[in-house]
């Protein structure tokens, strides 16, 4: 009899890599802090990831690049504490491993001990490939991401599609090789044509996570204010929005704002 993750107590990679054998999909969402990482393990998800999003969705910035190794630390504590089944991956953040491969150890080292996290993300391909081998050497699970790496927003200029012409596709296709020959356990495909996506996750033996990258790969990953409706002015096609918090959000402020000002909050049943 095969075991449904549904019956599983804890996602390990494990887990995940037996999901991909037997073609069951993998859910997975961002999440920042206690409260709603508590919520989204609660309804089942496999995978959350730390993203640094935190940085647009926490904190307010432009890009991914500002958020600190510090910041995302306290992040994924904040994650950890609430979660019981999930496996929870952490964003090494832009400039915490890029440069040097023995400070990008001690990076994911941080992580791993401060936050009590299960496994470390990091953006690239080959130019990324002798951090991702002493990090895994040190018994760290690391998830790839490839296709459009936000980090690199200033490289690219735009976030458009990545691979849709076919030197980046091969090249692509090389990368995904390389990371899973060094034993990343999945990889992250953000904004690629379906197609490229599809044939990756027939090529590679670990799970292939998609955002933006069609329905042919392993499992799909978003950032949770975006499907949740919190942020309303980010509206990629790839983007399904399962609720629109933003305005359900602003109408609980309006109303809470008129009963204070007009005295009809608190009622004689809300005191003491
Ligand atoms: O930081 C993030 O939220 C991510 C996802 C978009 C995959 O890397």
């Amino acid at each position: 009899m095969s075991i449904h993750t549904n019956d599983v107590k804890r996602v390990t990679t494990h887990v995940l890599q037996e999901m991909k054998m037997r073609n069951e999909k993998i859910s997975m969402l961002t999440g920042y802090d206690y409260s709603m990482a508590k919520i989204i393990d609660s309804a089942g998800i496999d995978i959350i990831l730390v993203g640094d999003s935190a940085s647009n969705v926490m904190a307010g910035h432009e890009t991914t690049l500002p958020i600190t190794l510090d910041q995302m630390i306290y992040h994924a504590c904040s994650v950890i504490r609430a979660v019981e089944r999930a496996l929870v991956v952490v964003d090494m953040p832009f400039g915490s491993y890029q440069g040097n491969s023995k400070e990008a150890l001690s990076s994911a080292i941080r992580i791993m001990k401060e936050s009590g996290a299960h496994a470390v993300k990091m953006e690239g391909g080959k130019e990324i490939l002798e951090s991702t081998n002493r990090i895994l050497s040190a018994g760290i699970p690391v998830m790839g991401h490839l296709g459009l790496t936000p980090q690199s927003i200033y490289k690219f200029g735009t976030y458009v599609v990545r691979a849709k012409e076919k030197d980046e596709a091969k090249q692509l296709i090389e990368d995904a090789k390389l990371l899973e020959e060094a034993g990343c356990f999945a990889i992250v495909l953000e904004k690629i044509p379906s197609s490229l996506a599809t044939k990756v996750a027939q090529e590679v033996k670990i799970p292939i996570i998609g955002i933006g990258a069609g329905n042919g790969v392993d499992g799909q990953v978003l950032v949770v204010h975006d499907m949740l409706g919190i942020t309303h002015d980010f509206s990629p096609r790839f983007l399904r929005r399962y609720h629109n918090l933003y305005e359900e959000m602003k109408g609980a402020f309006e109303n809470y704002i008129k009963d204070v000002k007009s005295l009809n909050f608190p009622n004689e049943k809300e005191q003491y």
